[in-house]
């Protein structure tokens, strides 16, 4: 996947940028200190390798990741987002989904899907309402849910017009 710059760094500012293989060691190091999780490096290089991730940098530190996955042939599925503690509620979380979503467009996508889960390790209720809120925030809806799942979408672009979206 060829890199290219969102915007041209400054210091002390927010640098947005693709992801790519090499932002595998970060991302897992941000999914262990912020979510307290442990992550596989093999399936987090396969997804930035395969499709459009965004990355956040500040002052050459990783503080916010989105990546993900092909749910189906015009269905993506936002993997993992994770916005360090100290940068949340600026408005990070928003600009990188509103950046990769285009991206998804131009390679075909028509809908996003995204899962929030309060039972995984490390997740809490505070955590998980946060997540819904931002979502919900970024013209998600709920699809379906469980004891402890959340299922969002939104279709990507103009909804099929039989649909009820
Ligand atoms: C969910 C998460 C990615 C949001 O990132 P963020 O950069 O803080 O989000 P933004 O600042 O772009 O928020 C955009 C809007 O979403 C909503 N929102 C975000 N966090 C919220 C919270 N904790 N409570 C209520 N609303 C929230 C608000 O409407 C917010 O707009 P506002 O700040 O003007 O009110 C971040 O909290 C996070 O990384 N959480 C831990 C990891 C996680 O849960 N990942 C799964 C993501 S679903």
């Amino acid at each position: 996947m060829t890199l290219r710059a969102f915007d041209e760094p400054g210091a002390g500012e927010v640098v947005f940028r693709p992801g790519g293989r090499g932002d595998a060691a970060a991302i897992i190091g941000l999914i262990a200190s912020e979510n307290h999780r442990t992550a596989e490096p093999d399936r987090i290089t396969r997804r930035l390798d395969q499709l459009p991730s965004v990355i956040a940098e500040r002052d050459g530190d990783v503080v916010a990741f989105l990546y993900c996955r092909r749910f189906s042939p015009d269905m993506v599925e936002l993997s993992n987002m994770v916005v360090a503690s100290r940068e949340r509620r600026s408005g990070l979380g928003a600009r990188m989904v509103g950046i990769l979503e285009p991206q998804l467009v131009e390679l075909g996508f028509r809908a996003a899907i995204f899962v929030n889960c309060r039972l995984h390790v490390g997740a809490t209720d505070a955590r998980a309402a946060a997540a819904r809120a931002f979502w919900l925030h970024q013209g998600y809806r709920i699809v379906f849910s469980t004891h402890g799942s959340v299922v969002f979408t939104k279709f990507l672009g103009d909804p099929p017009v039989d649909s009820d979206g």
